[in-house]
């Protein structure tokens, strides 16, 4: 069984003589990566083990696309999430074009609430510097907030309303992208998980998996919150998740990436079969404390915690009440009106500075990294699959992802694979 699926991909592979790129991680990233390399002419395959149940970031997400709502200045992050937003409307139609499905992609925009004299001066702040930005930024009274969402508290104080802050369904999104990478000639492998990167002269020569090696010229690792993990190993067999200090095999190091989780609840106000919008405005509702994303289908997602307790998709009790309590302080008569039908984790992908890591490895020429998206992966799909793809077909580094190559996170930043995670907040 093994050893045909092996040659299954072998032959596949030699046949097409263009195995050019194997994409590790079929999360949002990989899998827009893949459809983004394989739209410039590269066969590709994608290696997916099957990332829900161990707490894959991408089916877990809220789906907002939110840089005016989530950032605190106008830098370099800003800019890129505002470039990644601003992908989105043209990319969703070339989803739908390429396979069919809608990303649901919704432009009513966000309302941001204050709810105690502390937010309210965390707001004025955000207005301020938003308005002197040049963005679209509407400063409104708690009344008018109400006005355009009756659901909300009579405790909101003040709103700021972002037009161009908007959600997808991003479900939808992971099985859009993954029709995407087959519409372009990529395969995607799911179930299998890449086990160790094979190093020969310095170059990755092929990529270990539970059922057998998979070589290309290109190889992407975009394996979210377990990209640190993923050892390298010589052709002499030595790995460096097993690697002792003092030897004199130098193995290349990863970006280090850290999980930390994401706890999200789901309210629905009606059956899918006749759906109602759970708000009546549509607008995606944040407070400083935690969020409300109305679904078209009557569904209403409300998060989310951010814990570091390593790998550990688990939901808890103490989760749900934290989020139970701050979707309650937004919107009382929602929330208890309706059922909560699912809970869920994910497990954010996050590098040291909290920024993505997209660009080629610093000592393994043909090694890419696309991750550590950690609370915007969603957001920047799009935006880093064509940044990752110049940087690989093109081998220039576009100025929009020059602050986020893997060359910025110093040795501090990196790790030999295998990592272990602990702690908790
Ligand atoms: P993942 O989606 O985690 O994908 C990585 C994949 O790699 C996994 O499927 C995993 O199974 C696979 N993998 C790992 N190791 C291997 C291996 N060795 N071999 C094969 N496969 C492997 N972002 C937004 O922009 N907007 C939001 O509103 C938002 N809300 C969020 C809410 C929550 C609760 C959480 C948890 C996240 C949220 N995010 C949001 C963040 C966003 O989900 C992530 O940044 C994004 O999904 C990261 O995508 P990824 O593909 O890098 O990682
Ligand atoms: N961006 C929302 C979250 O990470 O929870």
């Amino acid at each position: 069984m093994a050893e045909s699926f092996v040659m299954a991909m072998r032959n596949k592979c030699e046949s097409d003589r263009k195995c050019d790129a194997v994409v590790i991680g079929g999360g949002v990233i990989g899998l827009a990566a893949a459809r983004e390399l394989g739209r410039g002419g590269l066969r590709v395959t994608v290696l997916e083990r099957g990332g829900q149940r161990h707490g894959a970031a991408s089916p877990a997400a809220a789906g907002m696309l939110a840089p005016q709502a989530e950032a605190n200045e106008a830098d370099d992050f800003f800019r890129l999430q505002c470039a990644g937003r601003d992908a989105y409307p043209a990319f969703a139609g070339e989803l739908h074009a390429e396979t069919g499905i809608d990303i649901e992609l919704d432009q009513t925009g966000t309302l941001y609430v204050a709810l105690t004299e502390e937010d309210e001066m965390e707001l004025t702040r955000r207005h301020i510097w938003q308005t002197q930005a040049g963005l679209t930024v509407e400063r409104l009274t708690g009344a008018e907030a109400r006005r355009i969402e009756p659901a909300l508290s009579p405790r909101v104080r003040m709103a700021l309303r972002f037009a161009t802050d908007w959600q997808v369904e991003n479900r939808r999104l992971v099985h859009a992208l993954t029709a995407a990478v087959k519409f372009y000639g990529g395969t995607v492998w799911e179930g299998v998980a890449a086990t160790r990167l094979r190093l020969e002269r310095g170059r990755v020569a092929g990529v270990e998996t539970e059922r057998g090696i998979l070589s290309a010229p290109i190889i992407v690792l975009a394996a979210g919150a377990w990209t640190s993990l993923l050892p390298f190993a010589t052709a002499g067999g030595e790995s460096s998740a097993h690697h002792a200090p003092g030897e004199d095999v130098e193995m290349p190091e990863h970006p280090r990436v850290e999980p930390v989780r994401g706890q999200m609840l789901c309210f629905r106000s009606s059956l899918p079969t006749s759906p109602q919008p759970p708000l009546a405005s549509g607008h995606v509702i944040y407070s400083p404390r935690g969020y409300l994303v109305p679904r078209r289908d009557g569904r209403l997602l409300a998060g989310a915690t951010t814990e570091r307790v390593g790998f550990d998709p688990s939901v808890t009790a103490a989760g749900r009440d934290t989020l139970t309590a701050h979707a309650i302080e937004i919107a009382p008569a929602v929330i208890s009106e309706l059922p909560l039908v699912e809970a869920w984790a994910g497990l954010r992908p996050r590098a040291a500075d909290e920024r993505p890591v997209i660009g080629a490895s610093l000592a393994v020429p043909n090694l890419f990294y696309a991750t550590g998206h950690y609370r915007n992966g969603i957001l920047l799909a799009p935006l880093t699959a064509t940044l990752i793809a110049e940087i690989i077909i093109a081998g220039r580094v576009p100025p929009l992802a020059a602050p986020f190559t893997p060359a910025r996170l110093g040795r501090a930043a990196a790790c030999a694979g295998s990592l272990s995670h602990a702690g908790s907040f």
